[in-house]
């Protein structure tokens, strides 16, 4: 070895060009790998005696560490410059925007309403929409003949036999499927959707909710039904409602009431909304009748029990006054997103 060794391999150093990490890589190998050109001469020291160690020792060293800071320094300039080329990103722009949904006025009343009875210790049941007539009309003690299970009102699925298949016309339908499902007492409230063969305007739908309840068990009469529903009015309209019972008929109850809630737009004073008579009209209701018990074998001597049905869109249209059923079921946005914030009148 002798100091031209030295140089040389400085000389060359000094001339490096690298454009890319592979050509550091290959330069670092050529220079420190195995058979590098300073690893040759640091295997060539080793072989030297101890005069020649004494010369090369500090310069063999200072020739490593030249070639390192060299390749170090080529490595970051290298780095740094692929950064500045890299596409910028602009870590604080915001997001795209997506709209968030409304929920749908039904849906509010449907959950307000399910709060209430939730409250009031009542499980929610749930029953299909395609249903037979024994459940629809059989079971809660309608006549053969009942103009309710005409082709006018009612849709068909199949029709034709002893049971037919078809679209439930109301909720009542679950009450007895939870009389034959549920355990005694029963206390259930059963929202979901029915369907009646309506010509489709303002006032009339073909599809529409209703949320229906029932409570089954010793000793039920019809002050636990008015108390009831008075507290449920009162939850739902505010707490100076007042209700009203009006006698009424239904098959499945006895005696039945319609029932009307004090006009929360006047305060009874009479307005257009309530068409001046300071009432509106909210729901049906009753005590269920012991045929309907019986039907689904339960002891109407030892069991008696209220049941109540209301529609969901007629409940919505008095609370935000809509004044047309068909704005539930045309999916405009304009009209579905006013209600998730609007303010209840
Ligand atoms: N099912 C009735 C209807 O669709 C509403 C109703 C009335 C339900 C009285 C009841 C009730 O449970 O007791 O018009």
């Amino acid at each position: 070895m002798t100091r031209e060794d030295i140089d040389r391999i400085l000389a060359e150093l000094g001339k490096l060009v690298c454009k890319t990490q592979k050509d550091i890589e290959d330069a670092r190998i050529a220079f420190l790998g195995k058979k590098g050109s300073v690893t040759a001469l640091f295997d060539e020291f080793r072989t030297m005696d101890k005069e020649f160690k004494k010369e090369f020792g500090k310069p063999l060293n200072e020739l490593k560490n030249t070639v390192q800071s060299k390749i170090d320094e080529l490595k970051s300039t290298i780095s740094e410059s692929a950064a500045a080329s890299a596409p910028k990103q602009d870590l604080s722009m915001p997001g795209d925007n997506f709209e968030l949904g409304s929920r749908h006025p039904v849906s509010i009343v449907r959950q307000e309403i399910v709060d209430i009875f939730r409250k009031f210790g009542y499980d929610v049941a749930e029953g299909p929409e395609i249903e037979d007539d024994y459940h629809v009309f059989e079971a809660l003690n309608f006549p053969p003949n009942h103009p309710a299970r005409d082709m006018q009102d009612t849709f068909f699925v199949s029709a034709g036999h002893l049971n037919p298949i078809l679209l439930r016309t109301h909720t009542s339908s679950v009450q007895v499927r939870s009389m034959e499902s549920m355990g005694l007492p029963i206390r259930v409230i059963c929202p979901g959707r029915v369907f009646r063969n309506e010509a489709i305007s303002a006032r009339a739908h073909c599809i529409f909710h209703q949320v229906e309840g029932l409570y089954i068990d010793e000793n039920v009469t019809f002050a636990d039904l008015k108390q009831a529903l008075l507290l449920f009015a009162r939850e739902m309209f505010g707490p100076d409602t007042q209700i009203r019972m009006r006698p009424s008929y239904f098959p499945f109850t006895e005696p039945s009431t319609e029932v009307d809630v004090s006009c929360n737009i006047c305060h009874g004073k009479g307005c257009n909304i309530c068409k001046g008579t300071g009432w509106l009209e909210i729901l049906g209701a009753g005590m269920v009748d012991p045929n309907v018990l019986e039907a689904s074998g339960i002891d109407s001597k030892k069991y008696s029990g209220f049941a109540f049905g209301m529609g969901l869109e007629r409940i919505a249209m008095l609370k935000w006054q809509v004044n047309d059923l068909r704005h539930y079921f045309e999916n405009d946005m304009r009209f579905l997103k006013e209600f998730d914030s609007a303010p209840e009148v």
